[in-house]
């Protein structure tokens, strides 16, 4: 049974699991307590058993994330330090530490407006997927303040330097389309067809090694801010910790299935799991 919160909800199906972002009736806009529940459920969901592929979303049809609540999270703990620490920590918590270092993929799933704060769970999740008709927005500059958080640190290395200058000082929203030619999400279909698709592609992820999707996900992070050296032998490391951890042994299963039993080949497919007995 998956918990239940006031700002969050909970779906699963086929061991993917559906965070939604739940405040349709304010575009899903990021409350303080938006920020606490999404961190618990996190928190729980990231050595939840069933949960093999994680979806973002948000709740409702116009909505993915309008952004940080203006009144709520800004006006709101104005003059309430305590909670607007607990809040911001909550929120930086979530959607960047937890998000970005979740040991299942991830999948932010956007459906519509995603406007400034929003921004950041996008870019933590492993992979994005936009409706064509989504709406992308830097409103910051519109409102007299700068992609904060983490904003502009997460728009440099999603995109390009030119489109994150120009999106940030212009407030310029752009659509799915866009965000996919200047690299902010992978992949982008008509809103009809969005969920079948996200699905299409989470099953994709399933037919791989758990193991080997969680020290892929972890390695093609770090070794961005490596050096060379450090990254090779970082990776000889996390190659070998791989080998040791994967309980499905994925590694000499496929080395069988493509030299004994001739059953595969990497160019043209994927091995065939054997996925490990349940404990
Ligand atoms: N903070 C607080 N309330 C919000 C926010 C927000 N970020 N976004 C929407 N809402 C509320 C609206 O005030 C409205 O509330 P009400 O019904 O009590 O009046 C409700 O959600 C619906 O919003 P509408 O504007 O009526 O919906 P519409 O579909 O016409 O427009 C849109 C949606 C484009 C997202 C618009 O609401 C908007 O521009 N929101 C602000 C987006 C933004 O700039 N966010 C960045 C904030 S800054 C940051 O994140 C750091």
């Amino acid at each position: 049974m998956a918990k239940k919160y006031e700002t969050v909800l909970i779906e699963k199906s086929e061991g993917i699991t559906w965070l939604i972002m739940n405040r349709p009736d304010k575009r899903n806009a990021m409350s303080p307590q938006l920020h606490l529940d999404m961190d618990d459920a996190l928190d729980d969901l990231a050595t939840d058993e069933e949960t093999e592929i994680l979806v973002l979303t948000g709740a409702g049809e116009e909505a993915f994330c309008a952004g940080q609540d203006i009144r709520l999270y800004f006006r709101g703990t104005e003059q309430d330090p305590k909670t607007r620490a607990k809040a911001r920590r909550a929120s930086n918590q979530w959607r960047w530490h937890r998000l970005s270092t979740f040991p299942k993929p991830t999948i932010a799933m956007v459906n519509g407006f995603c406007f400034g704060g929003g921004f950041t769970q996008v870019s933590a999740c492993d992979f994005a997927i936009a409706a064509d008709e989504a709406q992308f927005g830097l409103s910051e500059v519109n409102w007299g303040i700068l992609p904060g958080g983490i904003v502009s640190w997460n728009v440099v290395q999603m995109m390009n330097f030119r489109d994150a200058m120009y999106y940030a000082m212009t407030g310029d929203t752009f659509d799915g389309k866009k965000a996919k030619e200047i690299g902010f999400v992978n992949l982008h279909f008509p809103k009809a067809k969005l969920k079948e698709e996200t699905i299409k592609f989470a099953k994709k992820l399933q037919e791989k090694s758990p193991a080997a999707l969680q020290y892929t996900k972890e390695a093609v992070r770090a070794v961005r801010f490596m050096n060379e050296p450090q990254a090779a032998d970082y990776l000889n490391a996390k190659s070998d910790a791989l080998k040791h951890n994967d309980k499905e042994n994925s590694r000499q299963q496929g080395m069988k299935q493509f030299l004994d039993d001739k059953s595969y080949r990497p160019g043209l497919g994927h091995f065939k799991r054997q996925k490990a007995a349940a404990k």
